[in-house]
């Protein structure tokens, strides 16, 4: 039957995240399922820097590779994700305070990882989650230790490893008219070094009502207008309203405060399972409009039960912002963004 790579083949790769259950192929089911349905992979979690490099001289390759040998077994664009990011660090990395040490264990961390996959990894998001909502850069342990050029710097290491590799900048909230501008700054400034960055990944972690789709054509335009390609990078709509009506830090205060919060549904209720396909209709149809500016959308998660919004912002919410549900059944908004392409 039809499937989404299928249907947004010559658009834009269609990718998913994986857990490490899939890329170990512990169910065969769903690594068919997998393979009919999407045509890139990005690895959720097993190559951040915690898990690949736990100790200062230790590198652990063993999932990573799995994860290769399963794109490549399914011939599928590999994604690297991610290299350099201020989150799940391991406690070697995250403490380094001389920049001298940083400089050395930065240089080795993505000359080693990069390297290791040369010719097989198609992407790597270079650098995640450098900006802050007002523009400004993050002060994360590596703009502490080596200054704003450690982006720049990020980039050229990466590309000196593998001179073919399309190199990403990957950030959430970037239809945020203060971010985007802050993101446009950096890329510009990485640019006018001579560094090359091939794309920029807006993740797209979305919701019913917002950002509105006016807000995302406009970073779609402002990203491409830097020359690099854009990419959706982790895809999701959420389908519950915020807790509290709040959103960010204050809403896990307000919930280890134990306080009241609004309902959220047990299952979800036809109304928002409509709300939900008209918003992934109302996505696609943009992402086809840019489609020469867009190379790859990829959902965070296979299935609603894979999502890290079931934890966030709370612990043990159930959300479902997904194309399938927890049985690995499509959901209207499956057959409606597929339904995009039926029509032309
Ligand atoms: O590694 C531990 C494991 O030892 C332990 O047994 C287990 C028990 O819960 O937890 C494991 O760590 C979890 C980790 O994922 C690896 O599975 C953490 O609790 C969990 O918080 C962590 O969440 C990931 C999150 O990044 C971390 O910030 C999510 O799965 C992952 O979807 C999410 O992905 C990020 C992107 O990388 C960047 N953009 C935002 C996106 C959503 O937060």
């Amino acid at each position: 039957g039809a499937s989404l790579k299928d249907a947004f083949n010559g658009d834009f790769y269609i990718g998913t995240a994986l857990d490490v259950n899939q890329i170990e192929e512990k169910d065969p089911k769903v690594t068919q399922f997998i393979s009919k349905e999407f045509n890139a992979i990005t690895a959720e979690n097993i190559m951040k820097s915690m898990f690949v490099h736990p100790q200062k001289d230790k590198f652990d390759f063993e999932t990573t590779d799995k994860y290769v040998a399963f794109g490549k077994k399914h011939n599928m664009f590999i994604h690297g994700h991610t290299l350099i990011w201020h989150s799940q660090l391991p406690k070697w990395f995250s403490e380094i305070k001389d920049s001298a040490e940083m400089n050395a264990a930065f240089e080795n961390h993505i000359t080693t990882i990069v390297k290791k996959y040369k010719g097989q990894i198609n992407s790597w998001d270079v650098v995640n989650e450098a900006v802050n909502d007002d523009g400004s850069l993050r002060k994360s342990v590596f703009l502490k230790t080596l200054g704003e050029d450690f982006i720049a710097k990020a980039f050229q290491l990466a590309a000196a490893a593998d001179p073919k590799v399309d190199l990403y900048y990957n950030d959430y909230s970037m239809t945020n008219p203060a971010k985007r501008e802050g993101v446009i700054r950096m890329v510009k400034k990485i640019q006018e070094k001579g560094v090359k960055i091939d794309g920029i990944g807006m993740q797209g972690h979305w919701h019913l009502d917002r950002p509105t789709i006016q807000e995302i054509e406009k970073s779609i335009l402002a990203y491409s207008n830097l020359g690099v390609k854009v990419a959706i990078t982790e895809l999701d709509v959420s389908a519950l309203p915020s807790p509290f009506g709040l959103q960010g830090a204050e809403v896990s205060q307000r919930f280890e405060n134990n306080e009241k919060m609004n309902p959220y549904p047990k299952s979800l209720p036809d109304s928002i399972q409509v709300k939900l396909a008209q918003r992934y209709e109302d996505i696609f149809k943009l992402f086809l409009k840019h489609k020469d500016k867009i190379s790859r959308v990829t959902f965070w998660g296979v299935n609603d039960t894979q999502s890290w919004l079931n934890d966030f912002p709370i612990r043990g919410r159930t959300d479902y912002p997904l194309l399938f549900d927890a049985n690995l059944q499509p959901k209207k908004a499956y057959y409606q963004v597929l339904s995009l392409k039926q029509k032309t």
